[in-house]
């Protein structure tokens, strides 16, 4: 694993989230109530961008703005595959649930760094 500098802590407010490559890795960090998580950048059913997903439950879970598949957000879990529009669901076949790639993300003297 290396570790990427992700900019200042004080440069993302809680609620807002921000797309970032390092080096070549396209990840999500979000600033929750709970902390800093960062995500991979799209979503494991067709890997198409996360960017504007829905954070629900409190921002718990990530809503994919796709097909809704619903992750948790610390965990990388599977809340709800997809399900939208009716019909999604006989992909499933071949998308199978995936979980969505966490990474680890410190803080240090106001500095972001994410471990991939
Ligand atoms: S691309 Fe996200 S649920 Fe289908």
């Amino acid at each position: 694993m290396t570790s990427h500098h992700a900019g200042s802590a004080d440069e993302l407010a809680i609620g807002e989230r921000k797309l970032l490559n390092l080096d070549g890795t396209k990840v999500l960090l979000f600033h929750l109530d709970s902390g800093f998580h960062a995500v991979q950048a799209s979503c494991p059913h067709l890997m198409l961008p996360l960017k504007n997903g829905k954070l629900m439950d409190g921002g718990k879970t990530l809503q994919c703005p796709i097909h809704r598949a619903q992750f948790d957000i610390a965990t990388g879990g599977v809340n709800k595959w997809a399900n939208f529009p009716p019909g999604i669901q006989m992909l499933n076949v071949i998308r199978k649930e995936k979980c969505l790639q966490t990474y680890t993300v410190t803080v240090a003297d106001n500095e972001l760094n994410i471990e991939i």
